[in-house]
């Protein structure tokens, strides 16, 4: 990380503004705002910051700097438009252990103010660590939109209501449980309105609920979709921020991981190349004893999870145990995969359906119907098939689809290193060899791969 972001308590800062100039108009502005203990030290005075110091009746001296003004403070602010000045201001904080920000000067500043959205009490506060103020005030524009005038409100509210609630509902996962529930429920609308009473007995209702009732769990089926957590859905993202438990396989980034709530705890059941995964048997038990247990439970499966991701044998398992589900559905593989590469799986004038089908080893025994799979005017995507291509190929082949079909193989989709190549059924083996494809990959064939909108990354 570049700054570590740390919340102080105002009344706790004691603060030197050094430069009488506008850019310190506007330091002291936000830090007399913020309720900071300041004093200025200026030769001249700009008039809005004489301004400043009547109103807020500061101490402040029309002088140059000096050692001995570090004395007493924990920041200083360096804002004079004498650049020499600025360092040796600089160099006296560092030596007295001050924290400093010295103005438009990174390299001489051991804090640096972000750009805040102010709902007090809640504090949004963003950093780029200098790099862009540009990228600080669009993030700012774009947080600021989401968050409603009347949030501060409601965490007052909240605040007020915490002690009686941690009382009546001694368990931590049912109290973060309840005041989930508050969020979801019609509190915040009535807060913002100002309609305290009518909010209070919606409080008290659901509290009385809460104890009568014993924690039931419940296990989310999740779409993690092909990778790039933009692609998770924003219910997706919510259980995640929910989870008490999160059980996740290889397919799952890191970036999606990461977005997973930081204190749930998170069980690896994947299988890695040359290491045996946690057998499905097992998941199903675990999945049923942690929502037995009240937990909330999150199954995270790359794609969608209802498609080649056996979601519908842990759903079978939840079932005959009586445990409460939801699927929540993602991008599956073959979706992610096609608008990589562009393609579009049905069209109007060369394919009017779509087939998914797995290579894996199992399927490629005698049940498979290729003869049905070589229709025209279809799309055939291939999951789990980048070992087996030539397999496949061969098949088809065989079966009777022309030589000349194309075909994309997309492998890791939406991650940084996608890759796209496309051929024909006839020679993409040797493509995919020569461009040192890397899985997992999904494979599309049909006469849709020749609309394909970047015939410039493929090869
Ligand atoms: C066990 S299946 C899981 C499919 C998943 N449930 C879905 O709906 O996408 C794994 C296969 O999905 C495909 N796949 C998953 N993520 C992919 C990605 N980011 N790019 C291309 N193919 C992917 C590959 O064919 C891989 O072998």
């Amino acid at each position: 990380m570049h700054s570590l972001p740390l919340f102080l308590d105002p009344s706790s800062v004691r603060c030197v503004v050094v430069g009488g100039g506008e850019v310190a108009t506007r330091k002291l502005r936000t830090l007399l705002d913020a309720g900071v203990n300041c004093r200025v030290v200026a030769r001249v005075l700009h008039h809005e910051l004489a301004q400043l110091v009547e109103e807020h009746s500061l101490d402040c001296e029309r002088r140059p700097f000096r050692a001995d003004d570090l004395e007493h403070v924990n920041l200083v602010i360096a804002a004079t438009d004498d650049k020499e000045a600025n360092l040796e201001i600089h160099r006296l904080a560092i030596e007295a252990g001050v924290w400093i920000n010295a103005v438009d000067d990174l390299d001489h500043s051991s804090a640096i103010f972000p750009s805040i959205i102010n709902r007090d009490p809640v504090t949004v506060a963003i950093s780029t660590a200098g790099h862009s103020p540009t990228l600080a005030r669009r993030l700012r524009a774009r947080v600021e939109t989401i968050l409603s005038s009347g949030l501060g409100r409601l965490a007052l509210y909240m605040g007020e209501r915490r002690s009686g609630v941690g009382k009546a509902l001694s368990d931590p996962r049912s109290r973060r449980d309840f005041w989930d529930s508050v969020l979801d429920g019609p509190i915040p609308d009535l807060v913002e309105a100002g309609r305290i009473r009518e909010a209070d007995e919606v409080l008290e209702d659901s509290m009385r609920g809460i104890r009568g009732s014993s924690r039931r769990g419940l296990v989310s089926l999740v779409g993690a979709g092909p990778g790039d957590p933009d692609l998770l859905t924003l219910k997706a993202l919510e259980c995640l921020q929910r989870a008490d438990v999160v059980y996740y396989d290889n397919l799952i980034s890191d970036q999606v991981l990461d977005r997973i709530r930081r204190d749930a705890k998170r069980v690896y059941v994947g299988k890695r190349r040359g290491v045996e995964g946690t057998i499905q048997q097992v998941i199903n038990e675990m999945l049923v004893h942690d929502a037995l247990a009240g937990l909330r439970v999150v199954r995270l499966k790359g794609g969608d999870p209802l498609i080649f991701g056996r979601g519908g044998e842990e759903l079978e398992a939840l079932k005959s145990a009586d445990i409460e589900f939801e699927v929540v559905p993602g991008i599956t593989a073959a979706s992610g995969s096609a608008a990589i590469a562009g393609v579009p799986l049905t069209h109007r004038d060369v394919a009017h359906s779509v087939r998914f089908i797995t290579a894996q080893v199992s399927a490629m025994s005698s049940d498979i119907d290729w003869e049905a799979l070589v229709g025209e005017r279809q799309t055939l995507v291939v999951y789990m098939g980048l070992s087996e291509l030539a397999v496949v190929t061969q098949k088809l082949f065989e079966h009777g689809m022309d030589e000349l079909t194309p075909v994309a193989v997309v492998s890791r989709a939406s991650y940084h290193d996608q890759k796209v190549v496309t051929g024909t059924l006839s020679n993409i083996v040797g493509r995919v060899e020569s461009n040192d494809v890397s899985g997992p990959a999904t494979i599309i064939v049909g006469r849709v791969v020749a609309l394909s909108r970047s015939p410039s990354k493929d090869s």
